[in-house]
């Protein structure tokens, strides 16, 4: 308890039980002097808790409103460190040539500490380094966040020009450490990149933006988390699950990683049918399909070993929501996984939703925010598309009729959170 809320809650009683002492016992003259002495304490107490009142309003801290500041702030706080905790790293351009990488991207420093930072490309250390940069954009958004408004604009020849994956770690204590891979960024090398990439169009629908950077990394950081994240917490490999569906898979950002790499079936699975098109012509070696808004789709019963649905629930209406979570517990396997992503603490960092925006999430469990029109050219129905957001208790109370919810892992779908979920046999 606050000094003020102590004095606030006490002294009236004191008062009043100086008061009765006086008239009911007619006590003697030490006993008075006494009391008055407490009394002028009480006097001096209140008087300081007016003066701090007027210095600082967050002295007086316990009205409901105040507690409502309170709270509001440390979610603040905890968005905040969700944003530099899992997001030390973000680049927006990353180019490989001739065994040379140069990648210009936000870093950003817990607590502001900038001096020890250190960036690696495979374990190694970058030979030219420009850090910390200030950039006066993340410095407007993300001015109450002490260390993130810098970039880095990095260089370094690839330690094995040829290895197939490029991981990119910031280490703010300056130490590489491998198993912090939750916070690193991957790219598969150019050099053995088996597909075209898609137009702008196709891409701008299912990240909302066209930066080929952004959709490089992102697919291959999905990707290569799901890959540690199933061998590190479940101890299981791709080879567990010959037959994976990537279910909402847009222009297969994750599912051209999924195809090449995991050497399993692979079923790419969307209702927007431009965008299947394109995967069907362009992406060799796994199977797209078109599926209607609403199931039940052409898949079989327990078809699939496990299923990934990345930002696809973050876009369904309620009652959508549960019309599709029952039919992926028909085509998924008893016994088999799914891994499907949702808005969380980190996402709220990055886009700087307003703190009680969370908090109304947390309270409400569910919010449908409005309609998203990134579907409008291939959708009749402009109102399917959604942006909603869960609480995990509502993940944890809900979801769990129809799979049981192994973890929600915080910021390893990009942005989002990955809910992982087990269906029961
Ligand atoms: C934000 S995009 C993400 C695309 C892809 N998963 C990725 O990470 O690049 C969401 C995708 O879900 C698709 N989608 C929305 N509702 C769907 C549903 N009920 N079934 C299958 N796909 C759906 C959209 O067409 C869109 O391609």
């Amino acid at each position: 308890m606050t000094l003020s809320a102590f004095a606030r809650k006490y002294i009236p009683a004191l008062q009043r039980l100086r008061d009765s002492v006086v008239s009911a016992t007619g006590a003697s003259a030490q006993a008075l002097s006494e009391l008055e002495a407490i009394h002028r304490k009480l006097e001096h107490i209140e008087s300081e808790i007016t003066t701090l009142k007027q210095k600082d309003n967050s002295v007086h801290l316990d009205t409901p409103e105040d507690l409502d500041k309170e709270t509001s702030g440390l979610i603040r706080a905890a968005l905040q460190t969700a944003a530099v905790q899992h997001l030390p790293l973000l680049p927006y351009e990353i180019d490989v040539t001739d065994g040379v990488i140069t990648v210009q991207t936000w870093a950003a420093a817990p607590l502001g500490l900038t001096e020890n930072m250190r960036f690696f490309v495979n374990g190694k250390p970058f030979d030219q380094v420009e850090y910390p940069i200030r950039d006066e954009e993340l410095s407007a958004k993300f001015a109450d966040i002490r260390g993130c408004s810098f970039v880095a604009k990095l260089l370094t020849s690839l330690p094995d020009p040829e290895a197939k994956w490029i991981r990119l770690d910031a280490a703010p204590t300056g130490i590489y450490n491998e198993c912090a891979w939750r916070k690193a960024i991957h790219i598969l090398n150019p050099m053995h990149e088996r597909y075209p990439f898609p137009p702008e169009a196709n891409k701008l629908r299912v990240i909302g933006d066209a930066h080929e950077t952004r959709f490089k990394m992102g697919g291959a950081t999905i990707f290569k988390n799901m890959e540690r994240y199933l061998q590190e917490a479940l101890a299981l490999s791709w080879s567990d699950f010959p037959s994976i569906l990537d279910w909402g898979c847009g222009s297969a950002r994750v599912s051209r990683y999924l195809i090449a790499e995991s050497g399993q079936a692979v079923t790419g699975a969307d209702i927007d049918p431009d965008n299947v098109a394109w995967c069907k012509a362009n992406i060799a070696g796994g199977r797209f399909e078109t599926i209607p808004l609403m199931p039940r789709t052409q898949f079989k019963d327990g078809q699939f070993d496990l299923a990934i649905g990345v930002s696809v629930f973050t876009h369904l209406k309620e009652d959508v929501q549960f019309a599709w979570l029952e039919e992926m517990r028909r085509v998924i396997k008893p016994g088999g996984y799914a891994l499907f992503s949702i808005t969380g603490p980190t996402q709220f960092a990055y886009n700087r939703f307003p703190a009680h925006l969370y908090e109304k999430v947390q309270h409400d469990g569910f919010m449908d925010l409005s309609a998203d029109p990134a579907l409008n050219s291939v959708l009749d129905d402009k109102e399917y598309y959604r942006s909603v957001m869960h609480s995990r208790d509502y993940i944890c109370d809900r979801w769990t009729e129809y799979f049981d919810v192994i973890a929600i892992e915080d910021g390893i779908a990009a942005l989002q959170d990955f809910v992982v979920l087990r269906r029961r046999h």
